[in-house]
């Protein structure tokens, strides 16, 4: 029998958790005591470490800067009823991870590699996992280019860094969304699927300027003639649209959701009839007009189920019925949180336990 060898700590020496205000946590405002790194050159990745979080030295010549060679993932880890803590579908996360690395590529990082090295640093940082009800510690690893050259080629040499933070809820009411129909997040055939930074980038002006009209995200469209709904950046989109739940229809174009997948899959365990195909702007519209839109919401690992009030079409804004306990998205978003509570059996195996040293 091979075992894996345990990846080395270097503890911080004072840990900062005493400054983190756990009752007002927000998104991604404090970063937990440790990180992990590991470096990859030569063809291959090197053992992980785990480290004090803090600065890695490295040149302003690193292509990830130049050429954008930056791909990243978005999980969460949850501290169960009985204190366990589990990580939520690391191994879908770890497909995604794959396929952003290799649109960009990058080299592939093994799930064995993967999954242990978020293991170890979520079991060494295990007192930053909040346990109040809608947080969670979010994980965040990351993997860069980091040869230091100006031609543009792609890189021999990255880091794959894991940085933790604990989380309260993304956004802190119902969202107001504004259609896009003039800029473009991602075409077919370009890299909207992969979790690739210059996705964000790309999307921060449009939003700034959808922000600056009162909006809280984009509702993106197709970039071709801007018909259909794609995704809202920060999140999937999904609707109740005469009593189905619908969504649209993954294409290069769109981030395949890990809470995507989840929500579909819970809809099939909770007899919700569901379809995966375009959406017309035009038929959301109609669906306010005749009443048969009854629910919009986005789904994410940040976002989790977020209510979508208002979507703004052409200039109009058109409000959804208020939410309820008896909602689709409520009733889903509940199941979900059960399943990672262990207040629900996890059919489906998503949960990880973290084995704690
Ligand atoms: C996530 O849901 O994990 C995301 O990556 C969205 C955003 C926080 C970047």
């Amino acid at each position: 029998m091979t075992t894996t060898p345990a990846i080395p700590v270097e503890r911080i020496v004072m840990s900062r958790i005493s400054s983190v205000d756990f009752n007002n946590l927000g998104f991604g405002n404090y970063i937990s005591d440790h990180m992990l790194v590991a470096d990859y050159d030569n063809g291959k990745w090197h053992e992980p470490k785990i480290l004090p979080f803090g600065e890695l030295a490295m040149t302003p010549a690193i292509l990830a800067l130049h050429y954008g060679q930056s791909i990243f993932e978005g999980m969460k880890a949850f501290k169960n009823k009985n204190g366990e803590i589990n990580i939520f579908r690391a191994q879908r996360h770890h497909q995604r991870l794959l396929r952003s690395l290799d649109r960009m590529c990058m080299p592939a990082i093994s799930e064995e590699m993967f999954i242990q090295s978020l293991s170890a640093l979520v079991a060494t940082d295990a007192s930053w996992v909040p346990d109040s009800e809608g947080s969670a510690l979010y994980l965040r690893p990351v993997v860069f280019a980091t040869e230091s050259r100006l031609g543009v080629k792609i890189s021999d040499e990255y880091k794959f860094v894991v940085l933790t933070s604990p989380v309260g809820p993304y956004f802190a009411k119902p969202v107001r969304v504004k259609v896009e129909e003039t800029y473009v997040r991602a075409a077919e055939g370009g890299a909207g699927f992969a979790k690739c930074a210059g996705n964000y980038g790309g999307a921060f002006y449009p939003t700034q300027l959808a922000k600056q009209q009162g909006f809280d995200q984009v509702l993106w469209t197709d970039a071709h003639d801007h018909k259909y709904i794609d995704e809202s950046g920060a999140m999937n989109v999904m609707f109740v649209l005469n009593g189905k739940l619908v969504t649209p229809k993954l294409t290069t174009s769109i981030l395949d959701g890990v809470t995507r997948n989840s929500i579909l899959t819970l809809a099939d365990d909770m007899g919700m009839p569901k379809e995966e195909r375009k959406i017309s702007v035009a038929e959301i519209k109609e669906g306010f007009e005749n009443g048969t839109l009854t629910e919009a919401f986005g789904v994410g690992t940040a976002a989790v189920v977020s209510t979508i009030a208002v979507i703004n079409i052409g200039g109009k804004d058109y409000s959804l019925p208020a939410d309820s306990n008896s909602s689709f998205q409520q009733r889903v978003k509940k199941k979900l949180h059960n399943i990672r509570m262990g207040t629900e059996p996890d059919v489906h195996n998503w949960n990880y336990r973290v084995p704690m040293k």
